[in-house]
């Protein structure tokens, strides 16, 4: 049997408890929270904090803000809206990537343990690192390219058209889907992932753009598109109920369509 050690820094150690219920404990929530800063040279660890339920509200971003603010202002994560929109709350809790905004705690019934996204790597508590992700979908040149004369006012579309972009067009950027794709952890250098196929897609489906040959052509690799398997972990994760799994296989389809 093969035998795998893990690289001696990526070995999560016990973390601080940095406080501990009031007097009413049945109100009070246990939150285990993944901690690494890059300038210690320590491990990452888990911290410990308790937050009272009857002073918080209810999505998992405010115990976190709420932490943030009333135990431990190092804790570093990211987020924006607060509504579902922007995508940078995205983070691994109680065992699913997610927006940490939308994800109500009284679902989870346990202690709430927050990673940041997996396999990614960490800039520092929550936030990972996403320069290669945003690079990947720049690959894909997601916007409208055209060779026609430019109208005289905006390019339209008919109804119809217009309704092909729906389940493609919402996706805010999150990640979730690709950091819960096992083909993206161990392919993430060359496969482009579920994200930023999903928009490959969209471009491609869009009425209006005139490139569907060149986009094609630049998915046309090995790895680029055909590292997908159809797992969809990709469509379990995602918080705006898109469907990038699907998405691929229509990109595969039309590799196949327009060889015959
Ligand atoms: S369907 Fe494809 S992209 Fe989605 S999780 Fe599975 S392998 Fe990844
Ligand atoms: S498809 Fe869904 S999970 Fe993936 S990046 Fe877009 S919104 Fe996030
Ligand atoms: S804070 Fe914007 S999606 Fe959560």
């Amino acid at each position: 049997m093969v035998q795998l050690t893990l690289p001696k820094n990526s070995k999560i150690r016990k973390g601080k408890t940095w406080n501990s219920p009031g007097a009413n404990a049945k109100d009070w929530k246990r939150f285990e929270v993944y901690r690494w800063d890059p300038t210690t040279g320590h491990n990452p660890s888990m911290d410990t904090y308790w937050v009272n339920l009857k002073e918080c509200g209810p999505m998992v971003l405010d115990a976190i803000i709420k932490i943030k603010n009333e135990i431990d202002p190092t804790l570093a994560f990211r987020r924006s809206c607060r509504e579902g929109i922007c995508g940078s709350c995205a983070m691994n809790i109680d065992g699913t990537n997610t927006l940490a905004c939308t994800k109500p705690i009284k679902e989870i019934s346990s202690t709430v343990k927050i990673y940041p996204l997996p396999h990614m790597s960490v800039s520092k508590d929550l936030i990972p690192d996403l320069s290669h992700f945003f690079a990947q979908h720049r690959s894909i040149e997601p916007w409208l390219q055209t060779d026609s004369p430019p109208p005289e006012t905006e390019w339209l579309q008919s109804r119809d058209d217009r309704a092909v972009l729906d389940g493609l067009y919402e996706c805010i950027l999150c990640a979730c889907c690709t950091t819960s794709c096992p083909s993206y952890w161990w392919n993430g250098a060359r496969f482009l992932g579920p994200a930023s196929l999903l928009q490959a897609r969209r471009w491609i489906a869009d009425s209006r753009d005139e490139r569907t040959g060149e986009r094609l052509d630049n998915l046309e690799d090995p790895f680029r598109l055909y590292r997908c398997h159809t797992i969809l972990n990709c469509a379990q994760v995602c918080p705006k109920g898109l469907n990038p799994g699907e998405a691929i296989a229509e990109l595969k389809k039309l590799m196949v369509e327009r060889q015959l």
